[in-house]
């Protein structure tokens, strides 16, 4: 059982308010992402957890067990919290082999040296830095040192790892098998994970849960899937995904159970059971923003029903996908085709677009007001 929950937490640097009371329960075996932009507050974060930080206010609990009590001033010291940090700037003994390195913890653990040795094999292999095992880190490019620490931080198994960016320092082709590898390792162990990135894709593929935050303040909490259907507000919707969401101007009013809005794409009416229940004028004309992935919107060579008139601005084929410009109207929407599409400049197409994928938000509060299915 590792259950980490956080109450009201505020955490201050001087007069900068970092953490804006916090709440997030991270459930036992859970893989929870912090993710947000630089200087959000999600290495503030993992270090009140791991107890290298105060917060000045709230409280914090492991397993029921309150390990933080600001206004008590009691805060039980990190060795005391069986949890493991790699940090962002991972810190390796300079005067240690990889294979030290890696084995320190067992060997203060005082474990046998055959366990050690399996352990430690084991890790640097899944970290693909098994045939570095005799060098010091000084002999090691920045992503070999990051794996180290990685598999230093796996091989003690601990009951919660705190992951800062481990994977910052690799490239493309690596993070992807690294990030196999520690969704592996994770559903393996069944050790409760708080991961930290910036980077939306290793969030979406590796998480259970994700934390999305802004300067601050944690403002959605849902599977990947879910952050990645329906944001809860334009940042997040702007920040997840890539190529990024469309955003479409639009004017809403509200009729009894239905929402009609219209835009340059054309009326759309939904219905009250795709209501989100967050607040929006309901007598009068309002402004909304329409949210439309790029990959579902489908552009047709001939007129299809209820397809909209357009054309191709400019298409950018990259052999595993297209990505083409469309224009409507005043409206430029990015649509994304699997596979090479042969469009011409200015060629007439007919926009597919399914009402029921559309993300509809409040333009005054930036709120999502109508799921998408
Ligand atoms: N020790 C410190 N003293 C003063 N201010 C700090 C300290 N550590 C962090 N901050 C400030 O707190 C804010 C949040 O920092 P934090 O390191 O948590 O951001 P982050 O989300 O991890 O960003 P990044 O993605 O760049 O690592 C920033 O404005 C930062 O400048
Ligand atoms: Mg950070």
């Amino acid at each position: 059982m590792s259950k980490i929950e956080l109450k009201n937490i505020d955490k201050f640097y001087g007069g900068n308010h970092v953490l804006k009371g916090l709440n997030l329960t991270i459930e036992d075996g859970e893989f929870m992402t912090l993710l947000g932009p630089s200087g959000c507050g999600k290495t503030t974060t993992l270090r009140v957890v791991s107890g290298l930080e105060r917060p000045q206010k709230g409280s914090i609990y492991m397993d029921g067990r309150e390990i933080v009590n600001a206004a008590e001033l009691y805060y039980e010291p990190p060795s005391k919290r069986n949890l493991n940090l790699v940090f962002q700037s991972y810190a390796l003994w300079p005067h240690m082999t990889v294979f030290k390195n890696a084995a320190f913890g067992l060997s203060i653990k005082k474990a046998p040296q055959g366990e050690i040795k399996t352990k430690v094999e084991n890790a640097l292999e899944r970290m693909q830095i098994l045939q570095y095992r005799d060098r010091y880190p000084s002999e090691l490019s920045g992503g070999q040192q990051q794996r180290v620490a990685i598999a230093r931080a796996i091989v003690t198994a601990p009951k919660i790892l705190l992951l800062d960016e481990p994977l910052s320092n690799l490239d493309a082709k690596l993070r992807i098998d690294m990030r196999s590898e520690l969704k592996r390792l994770h559903q393996e162990m069944g050790t409760t994970v708080i991961y930290v990135t910036h980077d939306q894709i290793e969030a979406l593929t590796m998480s259970t849960k994700v934390a999305v935050f802004f300067e601050g303040v944690l403002v959605q909490v849902d599977t990947p899937m879910e952050v990645y259907r329906n944001p809860a507000d334009l940042k997040v919707a702007d920040f997840i995904g890539n190529p990024r969401i469309n955003f479409v101007e639009a004017k809403a009013s509200v009729k009894g159970d239905e929402l009609t809005v219209r835009s340059d794409l054309g009326e759309f009416v939904f219905n009250k059971k795709d209501f989100t229940g967050r607040e929006f004028p309901q007598n009068a004309e309002f402004d909304c923003i329409l949210g439309l992935r790029p990959e579902q919107l489908i552009p047709r060579r001939e007129a299809v029903p209820g397809a909209v008139e357009a054309s191709v601005y400019a298409s950018q084929p990259a052999g595993s996908e297209t990505l083409v410009q469309i224009q409507i109207k005043n409206t430029r929407l990015l649509v994304k085709e699997l596979g090479i599409g042969a469009y011409e400049r200015d060629q007439r197409v007919f926009l597919d677009i399914h009402p029921d994928m559309i993300n509809v938000f409040n333009k005054e509060s930036g709120s999502l007001i109508k799921y998408a299915l």
